[in-house]
Order: structure tokens, then C-alpha cells, then sequence
């Protein structure tokens, strides 16, 4: 059985989660994926720094550009986050015949369209169901399970460690700073919190569903975009008083022929499974022409459910069906745009 060979580049939070289902879990993951999937390379920023997980020497390097054109490499796993140098190791991937795998929502939310032309015209795939979303499979369901659908709206809790702030602020009466730093700690915040407390990791993740779901690519600068940074206690326990929770809602609606879209925080009906998503989880409410409103739940930050959705699509890789997701997707896009709604 042909191994599929991993240059992993990236051994932060997710990386090393990632490494741990490889090494630890070997046997399950050959079994599923119908062949063993072995790290090959692993890039990591620097090759003194301690590490969580015990890797042989002979994989580690600092060279993340070699491992993106490794001929020992079948597969590249990004997990560095940011737009460069990740787009360029992307693209020289992609360009040295290998499939990327990626959890980076900026890098998709911007370079989208760009970066999936590439995958085509070098007959590979770019599979990333970590970037939106976590653990929770939004990206297989979008591209698969409601394929049929004309997607109407979205309304989604997108960030774990917003959610997770409100939280703690509202059933512990927590100091805003602690908790942040508790975000921190735990691994559901970005290097940069204020990506999330801010909403710009929310709008990321959010325009990178509407370049799926309508075929238009759009970035956090097109649309409202407000984060939790600016919240106190005192509005959400006033908001409860009045039967509501305060959440980081992003939202996405088609209206005649135009987008609507918005990252803010919003005040939810206790009654309403928004409303009632706690801690670092998240949670999509999709509605389709066909299916209704479906829910989808579940931890939307964190080491371990990140990692999962990055090792399912290695295991899509290895056995051949990490294309099937969002086959033509280029193309799909280009015929597919539609109008953002400018903001009033
Ligand atoms: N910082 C992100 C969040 C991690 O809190 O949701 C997952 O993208």
C-alpha cells in the first residue's frame, strides 16, 4: 500500500493536534483512509523552540518553501494562518503537483477564487474544512449534503473564542481580560486575539461561506463588521433580563438578487438554538430553497476539533475524494456571482 506523504508546515495549536491523530492513531486512520498517512516533512518556525509533541529530527526543518515542493511530498498541510507567505506556499504546491490541505479562512477569504483556479489548472484539490467552523463539518455539508439547495441565508456564531468571552462573562461574571487570556490558554484564540474580538476572524469565515453558498468573494471590508470588544456585563445581563442572549452573529442573506451580509453582535431569543450556544462552540443555521433551516453545532475552536477536520481531509485525500466537495469550484464561482448590498 502506497503511503500518502505529508509535508506538514505549521506545528502550532492545530499542527501539533494534527500530528498527535497521525502518530497516536495510526492504525485507525490506515484503516479508514485504505492506506497509512505518514508525516513526511514537518516546517516549523524554529527548530529550538520546545515543542508539545516528539517528532523524529529527521523530519523537522525551518525550510517551509522546501516543503512545499518536497518530491517526497504528496500532500501539503498549511496551518501557518495569514496571507503570506502562506498564498505563496500554496501556490508552489499546487504548481509541484501536490493537494493542500488548509484551515486558513483568510487566506481562502481573500485569495479564494485565485488559488482554486490554480488547484485546476494543476489538476489537484485544496480541501478546508477546518477553516470555518472548527470541528463542525459546515464545508462537506454546504458543498455535498445541500448541494441541490439555492442557499437563502446564514446566520452563524463563527468565532469559538467570542463565544466563549461571552460566556464566561455572563455565567461567571469574569473580568473581560481574564478571559481572554483564559482563550489564549485554552488555544481557541488567534495569534492575534483581536482578530476575533474584533470580528475579523468571524467576517473571514463568514465571506468565505458566501464565496460557497453564492459564488461571490468578498472580504471583511465590504460589509459592517463589529466585534464583542465593546460589550460589558451590564448588556448582558440587562439583555437576559429581557430574554435574550448577546451573541457574535455573522449573517449572510439573499435579498432580490443582492447579498446582505453583517458580523455583529446581536441580541437572540432565549427560545432560539442560537441563542442557546455556549462556551468555544459554534453554530451554523443554514436555510435552503429546499431543505428549510438546518443546524449544525459544535466546537468551533480548540486543538482537537480543529484537528479533526483537518486529519477527515487528509483521509479524503488519501482515499480520492477530497475533490468531490466542491468539484469545478472556480468555474461554479465565476458563473455564480452576486451583488454585495452596499452598507447604508
Ligand atoms: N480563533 C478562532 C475562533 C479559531 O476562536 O473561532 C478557529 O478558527
Amino acid at each position: 500500500m502506497q503511503p500518502l506523504r505529508v509535508g506538514l508546515i505549521g506545528l502550532g495549536t492545530v499542527g501539533t493536534g494534527v500530528s498527535r491523530i497521525l502518530l497516536d492513531h495510526a492504525d485507525r486512520v490506515t484503516r479508514r483512509a485504505g492506506r497509512p498517512i505518514e508525516l513526511t516533512r514537518v516546517a516549523v518556525r524554529s527548530l529550538d523552540k520546545p515543542r508539545e509533541i516528539d517528532l523524529p529530527a529527521s523530519i523537522l526543518t525551518d525550510d517551509a518553501a522546501a516543503v512545499a515542493r518536497d518530491p517526497d511530498v504528496d500532500v501539503v498541510v498549511e496551518l501557518i494562518g495569514g496571507l503570506s507567505p502562506a498564498r505563496e506556499l500554496v501556490l508552489d504546491a499546487l504548481a509541484a503537483g501536490k493537494d493542500v490541505v488548509t484551515a486558513n479562512k483568510a487566506l481562502l477569504c481573500e485569495h479564494g477564487l485565485e488559488l482554486f483556479r490554480q488547484a485546476r489548472e494543476f489538476g489537484r484539490c485544496i480541501a478546508f474544512e477546518a477553516a470555518v467552523a472548527g470541528g463542525v463539518p459546515i464545508i462537506e455539508v454546504l458543498g455535498q449534503s445541500l448541494a441541490a439547495n439555492q442557499v437563502h441565508t446564514i446566520e452563524a456564531i463563527l468565532n469559538g473564542t467570542s463565544n466563549f468571552i461571552l460566556t464566561e462573562m455572563f455565567t461567571n461574571d469574569a473580568a473581560y481580560d481574564d478571559v481572554v487570556r483564559k482563550a489564549q490558554e485554552l488555544g481557541y484564540a488567534e495569534a492575534d486575539p483581536s482578530m476575533d474580538v474584533k470580528g475579523t476572524d468571524a467576517a473571514q469565515k463568514l465571506g468565505l461561506l458566501t464565496l460557497l453558498a453564492f459564488g461571490t468573494q468578498v472580504g471583511p471590508e465590504k460589509f459592517p463588521v463589529q466585534g464583542i470588544d465593546t460589550i460589558e456585563l451590564a448588556d448582558l445581563k440587562y439583555a437576559d433580563e429581557l430574554g435574550y442572549a448577546v451573541k457574535l452573529l455573522a449573517t449572510v442573506k439573499l435579498v432580490d438578487g443582492k447579498l446582505e451580509m453583517h458580523t455583529q453582535p446581536t441580541l437572540i431569543r432565549h427560545d432560539r438554538p442560537l441563542a442557546q450556544v455556549d462556551g468555544p462552540n459554534n453554530m451554523v443555521a443554514l436555510t435552503g430553497d429546499a431543505v428549510g433551516t438546518t443546524w449544525l453545532s459544535g466546537y468551533g475552536a480548540g486543538q482537537m476539533p480543529t484537528a479533526s477536520s483537518v486529519a477527515a481531509n487528509l483521509i479524503d485525500v488519501a482515499i480520492g475524494r477530497a475533490q468531490l466537495t466542491f468539484p469545478h469550484l472556480d468555474l461554479w464561482i465565476e458563473h455564480k456571482a452576486l451583488p454585495i448590498q452596499p452598507a447604508e
